[in-house]
């Protein structure tokens, strides 16, 4: 059986005021044994995120080499001293405001988990694929490009993220998640030895509203959250329905 996760990814949001959410939210998370709970607050507060017990920290991005000339990056080794366990690797915003592409994406991964970061692997259709209904042929290109071999449950867990999805308040048709999931589950199996035990996440518009039906699903463990991981008061209600 695949972990249950529930990931907030907090973006480029989130000073020190902040940081009462972060309290909130752990105090729900150590109610929760059957749950893992994730917060990738901006790197600023990893650190002080990292302090709170129940949470898992982890960082947004990290460099493919461990050091060097390379100003504004910060390596694997680095966020893993700064208190990260993880790192959110491939959203589809640094995909398209970085260009990052799937081998980039596959040469942090490696360099992730030298440092013995687990890496949370976002990939996702455009709107112009899913209605081009090559949903699963892109999904499949990017597993395939970006999750280099070696991956574990202990390592990976994978997002689904379509890319329409994210902050739109609209998602995918349940019937569409489970098909997908299913082909991304039956990829990851056939691939890694353990691959039937990755995680695999939905993200993109999940909210307190259609997180039980979205977790009721085959082959959802859980979801990384974007704008609804920021309060605890929408938070939360999303980490108790997979509970
Ligand atoms: O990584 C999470 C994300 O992209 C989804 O964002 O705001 O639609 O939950 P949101």
């Amino acid at each position: 059986m695949a972990a249950r996760i529930i990931a907030g990814n907090w973006k480029m949001n989130g000073l020190a005021a902040a940081l009462p959410e972060v309290a909130w939210i752990a105090d729900a998370a150590r109610d929760m044994t059957c749950v893992e709970t994730v917060i990738a607050p901006p790197v600023t507060l990893l650190p002080r995120v990292a302090g709170h017990a129940g949470i898992t920290p982890a960082a947004q991005d990290c460099h493919a080499a461990d050091a060097g000339a390379h100003t504004g990056d910060l390596s694997a080794p680095m966020l893993a001293e700064a208190g990260a366990r993880a790192v959110i690797l491939g959203h589809s915003e640094r995909r398209a405001n970085h260009a990052e592409s799937d081998v980039q994406v596959a040469g942090k991964v490696r360099a992730a988990w030298g440092a013995g970061l687990r890496t949370i692997l976002c990939i996702g259709e455009t709107e112009a694929q899913y209605r081009g209904g090559r949903t699963v042929e892109v999904l499949a290109r990017q597993l395939a490009a970006s999750l280099p071999e070696g991956a574990t449950p202990a390592n990976t867990i994978v997002a689904y993220e379509p890319v329409w999805a994210i902050g739109t308040g609209i998602t995918p048709r349940e019937d569409e998640i489970e098909r997908v999931h299913r082909a991304l589950r039956d990829r990851l199996a056939s691939r890694f030895a353990q691959g039937g035990e990755i995680s695999l996440l939905y993200g993109g518009s999940v909210s307190a509203e259609n997180a039980a039906s979205i977790f009721a699903l085959q082959n959802v463990d859980g979801a990384l959250v974007g704008g609804a991981s920021l309060t605890a008061g929408k938070f939360v209600p999303i980490m108790n329905a997979l509970a």
